[in-house]
């Protein structure tokens, strides 16, 4: 192993299929009102993959788009690390799938499955590489078709999520720059309140399985909200702690968009102004492990993070899991 050393975001690139189901598409299919779904979560449209796109799909155009950025050719890629809760297989992995796509030959792959904090799992692994001198350039994607295990007669669920991807490609940086700190955790006590039951090794595809509607996914909604507005604020403050900073430092909190009320909440318990939060909800929903990646991705192409700026990436989700990393742009 080698020495450790700073590492950086290179590049961002994200991706999200063209087609738009707004909330008034939906008001057609389930129950529901624009005016409820905007009131409560925040969400006026999600982008939703045609049928013959899949998770790799979503991965390979963000992958591309953030190798731009980067101006780095694929083939120099050490590594691809996939985080989704909605791969197209249970294997192969969706990442080996993506490495082959692009033309990444020298790159190991592999995928990540922790839910919506995927991303964050995602990028605090692929950093400990380039940390220690493995490999130069690690490139990070969160991919999602979640669209293909919601029930679509269900209003509680099925006007909260969308499909899409974003990635970050890491390599060596200066000294100062890059990510500060990270922190990971996990409850696995409350793994029941956010799951998709049936499909894999403990409730394989039955007849029964498909007749109980087993493989979509199920949320105790209430729970997870609380959940998520405590372990936001504690997942920022633990991350800034162990790098010596203070919450006023923050110059951008790029959250998992997985409800503005949750957002909002969060904040006021965090004492962060709205300025300084990125919050693209209403355009996408929630698109689990690639949320955050689009909202870095956006939040670069508006210009809102400037060299020097604390920009500290927070999400959480199944598990239940949750996670943070700080990085000096
Ligand atoms: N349209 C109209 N009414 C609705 C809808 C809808 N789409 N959905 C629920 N309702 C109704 C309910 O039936 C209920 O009616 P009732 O009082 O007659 O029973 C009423 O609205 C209130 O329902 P609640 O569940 O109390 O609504 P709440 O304000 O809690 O919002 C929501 C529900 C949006 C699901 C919220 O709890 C939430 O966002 N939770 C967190 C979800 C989340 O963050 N998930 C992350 C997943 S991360 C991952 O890893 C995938």
């Amino acid at each position: 192993m080698g020495r450790v050393r700073p590492v950086k975001i290179a590049g961002v690139g994200c991706y999200v299929p063209p087609a738009v189901l707004t909330n008034f598409d939906l008001e057609k299919m389930v129950d529901t009102s624009d005016a409820w779904i905007l009131e409560r979560t925040g969400i006026r449209e999600r982008h939703i993959a045609a049928k013959e796109v899949s998770t790799s799909d979503l991965g390979r155009e963000a992958a591309l788009a953030c190798l731009r950025s980067a101006g780095i050719p694929a083939r120099e890629v050490d590594l691809v690390i996939v985080a989704s809760a909605s791969p197209d297989y249970a294997f192969p992995a969706t990442a080996c799938i993506i490495q082959e796509s692009i033309g990444a030959s020298k790159a190991s792959a592999f995928d990540m499955e922790i839910g919506c904090t995927g991303f964050i799992y995602a990028m605090a692994t692929g950093a400990q590489f380039v940390a220690t001198g493995a490999y130069e350039k690690v490139l990070v994607i969160g991919a999602e078709t979640l669209s293909r295990f919601v029930n679509w007669g269900d209003r509680a669920t099925c006007c909260l999520f969308g499909d899409g991807a974003g990635a970050a490609l890491l390599t060596p940086g200066e000294e100062g720059e890059g990510i500060i700190g990270f922190h990971l955790a996990s409850d696995g006590s409350s793994k029941d309140l956010l799951k998709l039951p049936a499909g894999m090794a403990k409730m394989p595809a039955s007849r029964e399985t498909v007749e109980q509607g087993l493989h979509y996914m199920y949320m105790d909604g209430k729970a997870v909200f609380k959940f998520a507005v405590k372990t936001i604020d504690a997942a920022v403050r633990k991350v800034l702690e162990k790098c010596g900073k203070k919450p006023e430092d923050v110059d951008l909190l790029i959250p998992h968009q997985a409800n503005l009320r949750i957002i909002d909440s969060a904040c006021q318990r965090f004492d962060i102004p709205r300025e300084k939060v990125m919050v693209n909800i209403e355009k996408y929903g929630n698109t689990s492990s690639a949320s955050v990646p689009i909202a870095l991705c956006e939040a670069v192409e508006e210009g809102r993070i400037k060299k020097g700026d604390l920009v500290v990436l927070v999400a959480f989700g199944a598990g239940l899991s949750y996670g943070s990393i700080a990085v000096v742009w």
